[in-house]
């Protein structure tokens, strides 16, 4: 079992979108036991996902043993002011996924990740990218080039308005899925190739 936590201190940065495409990424095109974890009390996550048909299953209570999965996903609140159980669960994780959007603040308030979490365990993403905007391209020829890009979607916003995500089979045909898999994938395949 594997532990992934996705964590940004900022908040609106697209935590849970990727959590809930990870997930269904993971167990729908992987074939992998995924559960994930809501840690966050707004329960964004548990709310949109804990009714569907998915291929992963969600909780809103940390299960008190070593849940039975292949991959454990933790969808975090926006703080730096992280509980002692919430700092361990960051300790414990084997990657920590910090979504970042392409300005130079958000990109300052990301470095205080690295009180908490050693920097091999960081996948840092690049989250809600808009190429169009030219601030945002500014922001990302200067950033390292490990950093996977989650660009500014509507089909992101859209499945998860829905319950949806962008495997779900009514999505298929919509514009921006194939574009959104491949993206969701990358990141995917980065995650299990760091961890096994
Ligand atoms: N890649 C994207 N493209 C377009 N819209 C996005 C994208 N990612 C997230 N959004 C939208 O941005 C808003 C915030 O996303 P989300 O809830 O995933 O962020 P969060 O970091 O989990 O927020 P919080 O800190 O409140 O938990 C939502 O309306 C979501 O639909
Ligand atoms: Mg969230």
């Amino acid at each position: 079992m594997k532990i992934i936590s996705v964590w940004s201190p900022k908040g609106g940065v697209g935590k849970t979108t990727i959590t809930a495409h990870i997930a269904d990424c993971m167990s729908t095109k992987y074939g992998k036991n995924v559960l994930v974890y809501d840690a966050d009390p707004q329960q964004t996550f548990y709310h949109t996902y804990k009714g569907g048909t998915f291929n992963f299953r969600a909780t809103d209570v940390m299960p008190e043993n070593v849940p039975d999965c292949d991959f454990f996903l933790i969808d975090f609140k926006p703080t730096i002011e992280l509980s002692k159980s919430h700092k361990e669960l960051l300790t414990m994780s084997d990657k920590v996924i910090v979504p970042v959007r392409a300005s130079r603040v958000d990109l300052d308030s990301a470095k205080a990740v690295s009180r908490f979490v050693l920097s091999e365990k960081v996948i840092n993403v690049l989250s809600c990218y808009d190429k169009r905007v030219s601030d945002q391209r500014a922001v990302k020829e200067e950033l390292a080039s490990d950093y996977a890009i989650i660009s500014y979607l509507s089909i992101y916003a859209r499945t998860m308005n829905d319950f949806k995500t962008i495997y779900s089979r009514e999505t298929k045909n919509l514009h921006g899925t194939t574009r959104a898999r491949k993206e969701v994938e990358d990141l995917v395949d980065r995650l299990i190739e760091g961890v096994e």
